[in-house]
């Protein structure tokens, strides 16, 4: 039996619980946004001429924040809007499936934030950003689906500037440390018209106080609430490493683990799951696998996805 197959048997062995949804999921729009409504704001002195509040009306012109180089993304084997058909994307398209369907609220279970979508694994280096941007990007290409992309491992943040952010953006910890920041002001718009971006923002001493603060909490439910018709995509620390990446853990809807193939134990991974809530979903990415055709040099990535499911609606 493969990590996988253990880690997902692992999973629907654990008790089921029947936790309410949350009375107010679900209700936010952009329009009752206020003043950090996704399309309106901007940190002053990054740009001095905020967008009007009536430019919230959709299809209007949108300030590009960052171009984001596909070349790049190409390079390191990511998925681009530019090859929907490309293996990569194949591979994304068959693991945000089950995402969507929960978002939709057409999956077995009713989630309480189910547009929150926490990507972790147990260490670091398995793979969490690169398969945070992937599944950003391939959401994103989806007609209907604006997907915001948090940058939430501060200590060790990359998500962003793989993506093009300058360092010094503004970002999610100017937000958790200063009450006049607010989230909607540090949000940057791409040139892929669905794909926004949240960076780490500046350095911080103390991250894991800062993650773990009430401050969070408070964010990530006006993410769930407010930005409710978003997928919000949190590339995230790692579990067994760091004590905030369970309570991001326990903020989400949705969680994706990222296995490494070979390189992530067993006791690792049931370790890390062992840490997470009952329930919130946990699907599951095997990452780094070995395929012999993928590519010219025989030897490349693959993915599998196993689906855990950890409580039953009736
Ligand atoms: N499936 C993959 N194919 C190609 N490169 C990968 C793959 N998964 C991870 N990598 C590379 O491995 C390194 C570590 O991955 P990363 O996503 O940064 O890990 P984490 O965020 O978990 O620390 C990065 O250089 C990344 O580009
Ligand atoms: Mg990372």
């Amino acid at each position: 039996m493969s990590i996988i197959e253990k880690a997902v048997e692992k999973l629907n062995s654990t008790a089921i619980d029947h936790r309410p949804v949350h009375p107010h999921g679900e209700s936010g729009t952009v329009s009752d946004a206020g003043h950090d409504g996704l399309e309106q704001t901007r940190l002053v002195g990054r740009d001095q001429s905020p967008v009007s509040k009536s430019s919230i009306a959709p299809n209007v012109y949108k300030p590009v924040d960052i171009e984001i180089s596909f070349e790049d993304l190409a390079e390191r084997g990511m998925v681009t809007p530019d090859s929907p058909r490309s293996p990569i994307a194949e591979e994304y398209r068959s693991i945000k499936r089950p995402l969507l369907t929960n978002i939709e609220g057409k999956g077995a279970v009713v989630l309480r934030h189910p547009n929150l979508i926490m990507v972790t694994s147990a260490l670091q280096g398995e793979g969490k950003t690169f398969s945070a941007i992937n599944l950003a990007m391939s959401i994103a290409m989806e007609q209907d689906k604006t997907v915001l992309l948090v940058d939430a491992d501060i200590a060790k943040a990359s998500a962003a500037r793989l993506l093009g952010v300058p360092d010094s953006s503004p970002g999610l910890i100017d937000v958790l440390e200063d009450d006049n920041v607010y989230i909607g002001d540090v949000i940057l718009h791409t040139n892929i018209p669905n794909l926004r971006i949240v960076p780490a923002g500046r350095m911080h001493d103390r991250p894991t106080e800062l993650l773990a603060s009430q401050s969070m909490y408070k964010v990530v439910e006006e993410l769930a609430e407010r930005y409710a018709d978003r997928v919000v995509i949190f590339d995230s620390p790692p579990l067994l490493l760091t004590n905030e990446a369970q309570v991001v853990a326990s903020l989400v809807g949705q969680i994706v683990f990222v296995i490494a193939a070979e390189q992530t134990s067993q006791r690792a991974v049931s370790e890390a799951l062992d840490m997470l809530d009952e329930e919130v979903m946990v699907g599951m990415i095997l990452n780094k696998t070995k395929h012999t055709f993928t590519n010219k040099y025989g030897y490349g990535y693959g993915y599998g996805y196993g689906y855990g499911n950890t409580r039953e609606t009736n």
